[in-house]
């Protein structure tokens, strides 16, 4: 046993790890995030993510596994092996790319402006966010741009979780929220009566921020559990399983 484990540390160190050294994929999860990772009133996680997660991995032969983790542990906790890979909405772009490898895209949403009904603020920029409470979940694009374009002017509300984000924009502690769209239109505009509404541009530039779309995220000696998880994704695009998911939670 001990040889075999220092076998697989040489294999690991080597850069060497395979989808085939995976006994299971543990793959972690910012929750709630609707409707792409949540958890039912039973207990069992729901959203698109998982849905498709857990079709990539019948599909590539792979037993996953789940792992609950807060957003902003996330890369660090796929750092230390805390799981092997993350689905959980993830923007690809550079500036993650210099530490972790992802997939290919599954899904490409823009970010958007969220602000109850009766605001009056129509375009978001530098004079009209000018002493606003603008929400965020902290740590990700949103609260990156946002923090870069308008830090100085307006006072950014970081939030553990995006339903943190809704909860405050109902008690009416925010003045308007940056979030991705699905997960805005979910959390807020569909979910909450008619409160709250989309302003201004949809967003899905500068790709500095914005990138590529959501990617599955892995470590970067990982490529060989990557092209596993790519292949499974064009797979499941080309016999029908992917578009029957988006349309089961993104149905107009
Ligand atoms: N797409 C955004 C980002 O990558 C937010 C994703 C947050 N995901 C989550 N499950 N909480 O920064």
């Amino acid at each position: 046993r001990i040889l075999t484990l220092s076998l697989m540390g040489a294999a690991l160190v080597a850069g060497t790890a395979q989808a085939k050294d995976y006994d299971t994929v543990r793959i972690g999860v910012d929750i709630p995030y609707v409707p792409m990772e949540y958890r039912q009133p039973d207990g069992t996680l729901a959203g698109f993510d998982i849905d498709l997660g857990n079709a990539l991995c019948e599909q590539a032969k792979l037993k996953c596994n789940w792992v609950i983790q807060g957003w902003d542990g996330i890369i660090p906790g796929l750092q230390a092996r805390k799981f092997d890979a993350i689905m959980s909405s993830m923007t690809i772009n550079d500036d993650r790319k210099k530490q972790i490898l992802f997939s290919d895209p599954y899904m490409t949403p823009p970010s958007a402006w969220f602000t109850p009904e009766k605001s009056t603020l129509e375009t978001p920029d530098k004079a009209s966010l000018k002493g606003m409470n603008i929400g965020v979940q902290r740590g990700t694009v949103q609260d990156n741009y946002v923090t870069d374009m308008f830090g100085d002017e307006a006072s950014i509300k970081r939030y553990a979780t995006a339903d943190d984000v809704a909860v405050d924009m109902e008690a009416g502690r925010l003045d308007i929220a940056f979030l991705d769209y699905p997960t805005g239109k979910a959390a807020l505009v569909d979910s909450k009566d008619g409160k709250f509404k989309t302003v201004g541009d949809m967003l899905t530039e500068p790709k500095k921020y914005f990138g590529e779309g959501f990617g599955i995220a892995f470590r970067k000696r990982d490529r060989e559990l990557a092209d596993t998880f790519n292949k499974a994704l064009a797979e499941l695009k080309s016999n029908g399983t992917y578009n029957s998911l988006y349309s089961k939670y993104f149905p107009d």
